[in-house]
């Protein structure tokens, strides 16, 4: 055989695998459109999975901007912060991201995901322990690997548990949550955790991923990163902080140094949607109210946010709801294993300021229909 029959041989064989365990993943073509609208597959659908809570992604002027900054400075940055990447956009963003969050400074990133992969390990390294929520996203796991620090999770939002596994844990203690858990739509304790980082030395981080511009909580977290990806509607990620800890992510965060700089109009979208988020907050009120009266339509509790999870629990039950959703022009796809703890597979719904309220009916009474003629799931 030769290397290439080789790593093909190999290939086939870990998907085999991953086919068989239920894990195997595969693309399907989305086109996003305006109004919480998409194609997939060909289709036209109405879109209650994404991340675009203020349905910014296709606001005109976000888009004016970006497409404005690509015919002035050009389609990419050209190289690495530290070297030519660092267009003056990237200061003008951070400015604006450090006065939203009151803190000295902020740092852009590439991805929210490179945000964490390079931001825990500058902070804490072997010899330190990183306390941790374990339903935190999978790059705050990512970077807690990296980091070599000693990871102890703690229950979900069970600050006392938090503060157990505090107790007697060697070096300097990082404690990480999410301020809105991506998967529950449920936000963190976190005047609690604040309290308990205080009063035994942790510092604290929260990933903001999908709580900007949707929630107000006070964060008394020292550390705190999130994405331009969701509400924002374009890409990017940041940490904001203490200006010291900004110089030294400069330095140290390798996600940070060895990775190109942001395109101009990834920037520009990124300025111009926070203007609208902080100029418009009738924008979030609606996403929220399209999330509440789902909920009042569904009988669930009044949900936290925009996120609001229909857990199913067996994974085929939940691939079946997502397929009967879809064949009634509905996208809510199905999140599984590993990303959710077994036995929790789950549609993942979330609402939007583009939706409109009879998309908000129409769609839970589909749901309410699929449902009801699957005895075996019961919300
Ligand atoms: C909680 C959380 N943190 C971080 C990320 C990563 O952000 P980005 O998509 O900007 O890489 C996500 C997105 O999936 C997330 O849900």
């Amino acid at each position: 055989m030769t290397s290439f029959e080789r790593l093909n041989a190999y290939a086939e064989q870990k998907l085999a695998q991953l086919e068989a365990s239920g894990q195997r993943r595969s693309l399907t073509e989305t086109a996003r459109e305006a109004g919480g609208r998409a194609v997939r597959a060909g289709s036209h659908v109405i879109s209650f999975c994404d991340n675009d809570y203020l349905s910014l992604s296709h606001d005109p002027r976000v888009m004016q901007a970006a497409a404005d900054a690509a015919l002035k400075f050009g389609a990419g940055s050209g190289g690495s912060r530290l070297i030519t990447g660092n267009h003056p956009l990237n200061s003008a963003l951070e400015a604006r991201l450090a006065a939203l969050k009151g803190t000295e400074g902020a740092r852009v990133f590439g991805s929210g995901f490179l945000a964490n992969l390079g931001t825990i390990p500058a902070l804490v390294g072997k010899g330190d322990t990183i306390v941790m929520d374990e339903l935190a996203h999978a790059c705050m796991h990512g970077g807690a690997r990296l980091s070599g620090a000693e990871m102890r999770l703690f229950r979900h939002n069970d600050v006392a548990d938090a503060a157990r596994l505090l107790e007697g844990a060697p070096g300097q203690a990082l404690l990480l949550t999410e301020t809105v858990f991506s998967m529950d739509g449920d936000v963190a304790p976190l005047s609690e955790l604040g309290v308990l980082a205080e009063r035994t030395g942790a510092w604290l981080m929260t990933d903001d991923a999908h709580g900007l511009g949707i929630t107000k909580q006070d964060n008394p977290a020292q550390i705190q990163m999130g994405t331009l990806s969701k509400a924002v509607g374009g890409y990017g990620g940041y940490v904001c902080g203490p200006a010291a800890l900004m110089e030294l992510l400069t330095s140290r965060a390798r996600s940070f140094v060895y990775t190109t700089g942001l395109p101009p109009s990834v920037l520009a979208a990124a300025i111009a949607s926070l203007d609208i988020i902080q100029a418009e907050p009738e924008r979030t009120a609606k996403a929220r109210r399209h999330a509440a009266l789902f909920c009042e339509l569904m009988g669930l509790p009044v949900p936290s946010s925009v996120i609001v999870p229909i857990i199913i629990g067996p994974e085929a039950e939940a691939m079946r709801v997502s397929g009967a959703l879809l064949e009634r022009g509905y996208l809510v796809t199905a999140i599984r294993p590993p990303t959710v703890p077994a036995g929790t597979a789950r549609l993942r719904v979330t609402f939007a300021s583009g939706h409109e309220e009879a998309d908000i009916r129409a769609f839970a009474g589909a749901l309410k229909d699929i449902m009801e003629q699957a005895c075996a799931v019961t919300l």
